[in-house]
């Protein structure tokens, strides 16, 4: 960049470059038109919507609704910067049910492109404004019953720069069909209309509830794979539809979030969902997620984006452990619904050796039917030594390893299992020696945000004790020299790139010691995952190993490792007692 040779002086800019300099955070492209226009037309009381686009909205976008319209008068001053008739005081943010309190998404895009609106509030006589490239260049009257039109033609005709940046028509029209999406599946009271190009593509009638909503924007076929959330926790409500475990795939999913009725988009929150299947679904499979969060107004901030598509919560991770506990709830109800054999009574599994730790007793996530602590079970480990396990054990759905004892058959979460052993011996580590690591030959670079090269920077001498040799690269670049080597099929890269994301973002928050909420961050992402094959010497060497920790039943999160479904109960239910 040139360097400024005389020294410049400080001038306000003229409205209709402010206007075009906000029009850059809040327009981006057509479908933040048509979402400003149709949050516009909701808050004014719209019960039907009418969205028609042209060449992706490039062209033209027009949004037509029977709201309560506005004055003349009105009209003319929505254009300037800072007009709303949704907010008086700063105060009133806190909780503002209104989409818009900014009052700068209609000078915004007036700026950029050939806009004109049309306006009636069903009293005095309508009107209609032209404005080009923002600068107001007719108001006359006009007929039109109450409601409001509004046309955008041209984006970005005057600002080339930004217009060059526009994608492809389909691509484009995907953009503004999920907004208006979006905007449907929060209201489902409003009607919707969407055409693209005069193909109709949306059309939900007003007055529909939540779950006819759903069916109508996400189609009845994936919404048949869903099942219902509903879940209260630390000022919480969570309710919503997560997909079901084996309907997961890796490409495909939708998702979508609300808070107190306001959508906004928060990946780390589909993670927290995600992380409530746990080992439910394999690693890449990547559920469709609808969840609606009610929390009370003060605890989440909506004015933190310039297009108001991300909030900010107050309690981020009690939100985080809200929603995964909601979402493991749910799915814990579908394990209940598909009892053993039969009837199954919720006391038929109890997880092992819930004895041993009177603090857990009561906790909703050990059993599978969420009612553990009901029952309590005095259960003799088995004698291990080094080179073996007393009983024979094999391998349910890659998943589970099992085997017989004398008392009963027992059940154990490979992952979980794993996740306790690696806390344990890592910890060990972290404390005292080095865990031995591998050299890498190539080695490996990651590219990272500026919080994860904060979070690598912060936690690098314990990086290096658990086997990752981590140097800065250059820009947002590390180089990976040691790589830690805890099973054969564990993945190095993926794991590191996991751990600082979570320890970026601050999930396993709740750990006092630093070091064990290191700990379990390693243990959690580097521990075998379910869905993987393991052999009978695998499973001997994992189930010594957990024998050998000081707290094998549970693991880092507070649940079960193992349960067990004893003898007296197989012989009750077979009529032998
Ligand atoms: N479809 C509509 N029907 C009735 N009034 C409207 C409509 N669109 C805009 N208005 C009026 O124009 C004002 C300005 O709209 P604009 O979108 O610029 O700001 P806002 O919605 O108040 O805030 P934000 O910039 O956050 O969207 C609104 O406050 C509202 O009073
Ligand atoms: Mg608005």
């Amino acid at each position: 960049m040139a360097a400024v040779t005389e020294r410049p002086r400080v001038a306000i800019l003229p409205d209709a470059v402010a206007d075009q300099i906000a029009a850059g955070e809040v327009v981006e492209r057509p479908a933040s038109v048509v979402k400003e226009l149709v949050e516009n037309a909701l808050d004014a009381g719209a019960r039907h919507i009418r969205i028609s686009i042209e060449n992706g909205g490039k062209t033209r976008v027009e949004v037509a609704d029977d709201g309560l319209g506005m004055s003349r008068e009105d009209a003319v001053l929505a254009l300037d910067r800072h007009a709303t008739s949704k907010i008086r005081q700063a105060q009133d943010l806190v909780g503002v049910t209104t989409y818009g309190f900014r009052g700068e998404a209609l000078p915004a895009v007036a700026s950029v492109s050939r806009f004109s609106l049309m306006t009636s509030d069903g009293e005095g006589e309508a009107t209609a404004l032209t404005v080009t490239g923002g600068r107001l260049e007719r108001v006359e009257r006009t007929a039109r019953q109450r409601g409001t039109t509004v046309e955008v033609r041209n984006l970005f005709f005057n600002t080339p720069a930004r217009r060059k940046f526009l994608r492809s028509t389909a691509s484009e029209t995907r953009a503004a069909v999920d907004a208006v999406a979006t905007l449907a599946l929060a209201n489902p009271a409003t009607g919707f209309e969407l055409h693209c190009d005069e193909r109709l593509r949306l059309h939900a009638p007003p007055g529909q509830s939540g779950g006819d909503r759903l069916s109508t924007v996400w189609g009845h076929d994936l919404v048949a794979t869903l099942v219902p959330v509903r879940h209260a926790t630390g000022g919480f409500r969570v309710e919503g539809f997560v997909q079901r475990p084996s309907d997961a795939r890796p490409t495909g999913r939708r998702t979508q979030l609300l808070v107190n009725g306001r959508p906004f988009r928060d990946p780390f929150l589909i993670r927290a969902a995600e992380a409530g299947y746990r080992s439910a679904i394999n690693p890449g499979d990547r559920p469709s997620v609808y969840l609606a969060i009610e929390v009370a107004k003060d605890e989440v901030d909506v004015n933190v984006h310039p297009a108001k598509l991300e909030v900010r919560f107050r309690d981020r991770f009690g939100l985080e452990q809200a929603v995964e506990s909601a979402v493991r709830t749910a799915l814990g109800h579908l394990v209940a619904a598909a009892p053993l054999v039969g009837q199954t009574a919720p006391s038929d599994l109890i997880p092992w050796g819930e004895s041993l730790s009177g603090s857990l007793a009561g906790s909703s996530m050990t059993g599978p039917s969420g009612q553990s602590g009901s029952a309590t079970l005095d259960v003799q480990f088995p004698e291990v030594t080094p080179a073996g396990f007393p009983y024979p054990l094999f391998q349910l759905f890659d998943t589970y390893i099992v085997y017989q004892t004398p008392e009963g058959l027992v059940i154990t979460d490979q992952h979980s299992a794993h996740e306790r052993v690696l806390y344990e011996s890592i910890l060990a580590q972290l404390r005292g020696s080095l865990a031995p690591a591998q050299r890498l030959l190539l080695p490996l670079t990651l590219d990272l945000s500026d919080e994860e090269l904060e979070a690598v920077e912060q936690h690098r001498e314990r990086l290096a004790r658990v086997g990752f040799e981590v140097d800065p690269f250059g820009g947002r670049s590390v180089v990976v020299h040691t790589v830690p080597n805890p099973h054969p099929r564990f993945d190095a890269g993926r794991c590191l790139r996991e751990m600082v994301a979570d320890l970026a973002r601050g999930r396993f928050g709740g750990w006092a010691d630093p070091l064990e909420r290191f700990a379990a961050t390693f243990a959690c992402r580097a521990a075998v995952k379910a869905g993987e094959r393991l052999d009978e010497r695998e499973m001997r060497e994992l189930m010594v190993r957990l024998l050998a920790t000081t707290l094998p039943p549970h693991d880092v999160h507070g649940r079960a490792t193992m349960l067990q479904l004893t003898r007296e109960e197989l012989e009750r239910r077979f009529g032998r007692r």
